[in-house]
């Protein structure tokens, strides 16, 4: 049976929630989630919302410090939208119930600061800012009769006309829903819509070290590419400098407020290294903490470095970071007392699908909000605490595009056939699946990773390719699963990485490789462009 409604949001982390919210006093909105709704990239974000809200700070020095960590690759246009966008957007999720921490109890909201930022202006839920955000959304989500949430569905492939007719070149193409596995019950749905909005968040699982959770396997980017929309930009994937290093830890993430209330980098021998690396020292922006992290491992031989906040006092610490606080010391360590052992692991998409300034691809009626879209915001690095920022602008500005353009519009009358199995069995050798997984996130995480070279990129592509074909006729051959699916997405983003990665011929932002040691300041400044060619 098909369900219809104006909206379909895949995903239900903060771009999908803000989107879902606004767009219900429009039309009838359908969130699909893999998991349970609470179980996106959202929940987990520790840091924050930035915004500039003191008289201290000003929108031109937001906006500077977005383009010096975006090393010359930001969108202006972009940018100056977001940063003046940005406190009307923290002051719509007070209303919608979120709490951010106000300073010593009393009336003033209690500003962080991380790295790259030049001033104190980041909106915080103590350390668990995520968890309040998602809290607030979901619980206005699902309260809302015109918004239905269906859990544990997992989109499998978006249905565009080029995929249903016999598609005039020249026109443009159009998403009308998507087919979409009940993970539960084994059964592929047809949904339609009249707008599509991918809201899927990241892909850190594509390596083997990522402080992002399960469900971060690019499901958005896969689907987008496969359709035949224009991806922009994957080479820049964003380690965050300071993980945990334990080893059932999981690369639980170290908030940079860490670093922003004042914590040091240490190497073994007690040395702070990034003194003589960048005036902002363990302040500067992440791609070159991450890299000096890196190089420091490399050099030393050893297995970590240590972030030291003990100076700040057990009183301080407890209250700021209650969330980190409490990890650290079920693993065995009282970040009170001592250094935390610290790795850096993939952190953030910069790249994605590629969208204008309303939040819509190049497939008219599919629109990508939040990380799995590449807006022109971050360029070649994110500052910290913009990505939930840019989440928040972005489903506003879709959601009057969408509701402008699409919703409830007449169409084209289209028959949309149901998902045809053919002839698939149930897998016989699931191991197939688990192996390659594994492979793909080890061979990006040592060929793909913080420092590239071009041999290392050529590796990784010649193995990908073998994977990806063999994952293409488990696929095409077994009854679909949700862990094939996430297999299936992790190996195109992990493609489409390395052959962003191969396009650009310098080191920029969080791009660096030994080939091309530097900025080309000739021919770099441009955004990679990627997209399918089977047309
Ligand atoms: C953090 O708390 O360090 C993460 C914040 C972010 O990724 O913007």
């Amino acid at each position: 049976m098909d369900r219809h409604s104006h909206y379909l949001v895949i995903g239900s982390g903060i771009a999908g929630l803000s989107f879902a919210l606004r767009a219900a006093r429009k039309g009838s909105v359908t969130i699909i989630t893999k998991r349970a709704a609470s179980e996106s990239s959202t929940n987990y974000a520790q840091g924050g919302i930035a915004t500039v809200w003191s008289g201290e700070d000003s929108f031109e020095s937001h906006i500077e410090d977005t383009h010096r960590a975006g090393a010359g690759l930001c969108h202006a246009e972009v940018v100056d939208m977001v940063v003046r966008d940005a406190p009307s957007k923290i002051r719509e999720l007070i209303e919608w119930g979120v709490r951010f921490t106000r300073r010593d109890g009393g009336q003033e909201y209690d500003l962080g600061r991380e790295g790259g930022h030049s001033k104190r202006r980041i909106f915080h839920a103590k350390d668990l800012t995520g968890r309040e955000v998602e809290r607030a959304l979901l619980s206005r989500a699902r309260a809302d009769r015109r918004i239905r949430i269906y859990e544990n569905h997992t989109a499998v492939n978006l249905i565009t006309r080029r995929k249903l007719e016999s598609f005039d070149r020249r026109k443009e193409d159009e998403a009308i829903g998507a087919y979409v596995l009940d993970t539960k019950t084994g059964a592929i749905h047809t949904f339609l819509a009249d707008a599509t909005i991918l809201s899927t968040g990241g892909a850190g699982k594509v390596y083997l070290y990522t402080s992002n959770p399960d469900i971060a396997t690019g499901d958005g980017i896969a689907i987008a590419y496969r359709a035949g929309a224009t991806i922009a930009n994957m080479e820049f994937v964003q380690f965050h400098p300071t993980c945990l290093y334990h080893p059932h830890a999981k690369s639980f993430l170290v908030s940079e407020a860490v670093r922003g209330e004042g914590a040091k980098l240490l190497n073994r021998a007690g040395k702070r290294f990034m003194k003589g690396v960048h005036p902002m020292t363990e302040l500067a922006p992440r791609d070159i903490v991450a890299r000096a992290i890196d190089a420091e491992l490399k050099r030393t031989g050893e297995d970590c470095v240590y972030l030291d906040i003990t100076h700040k006092g057990a009183a301080f610490l407890r209250k700021r970071f209650p969330n980190i606080y409490k990890t650290c010391l079920d693993f065995g360590i009282d970040m009170t007392k001592e250094p935390l052992p610290v790795v850096p692991a993939a952190h953030y998409q910069c790249g994605g699908i590629r969208t204008d300034g309303n939040g819509e691809t190049d497939i008219r009626g599919l629109f990508a909000i939040g990380e799995c879209a590449s807006t022109g915001l971050h360029g070649a690095n994110r500052l910290a605490s913009n990505s939930l920022l840019e989440a928040l602008v972005f489903s506003d500005r879709a959601v009057a595009r969408a509701a402008h353009a699409y919703a409830g519009k007449p169409r084209l009358k289209i028959h949309v056939p149901g998902w045809d199995p053919g002839n698939a069995q149930d897998s016989d050798e699931a191991v197939v699946v688990s192996h390659n997984w594994d492979e793909i996130r080890r061979l990006m995480w040592n060929y793909v990773g913080i420092v590239r070279s071009n041999k290392r990129l050529e590796r990784a592509l010649d193995r990908i390719e073998l994977l990806k074909k063999e994952i293409s006729e488990y696929y095409w051959n077994f009854k679909v699963t949700g862990d094939l699916l996430e297999l299936r997405n992790i190996s195109t983003v992990a493609e489409l990485i390395v052959r962003c990665a191969m396009q650009r011929k310098e080191s920029r932002g969080l791009h660096s490789t030994i080939d091309y040691p530097y900025v080309d300041e000739e021919h770099g400044r441009r955004d990679t462009i990627i997209r399918r060619t089977w047309f």
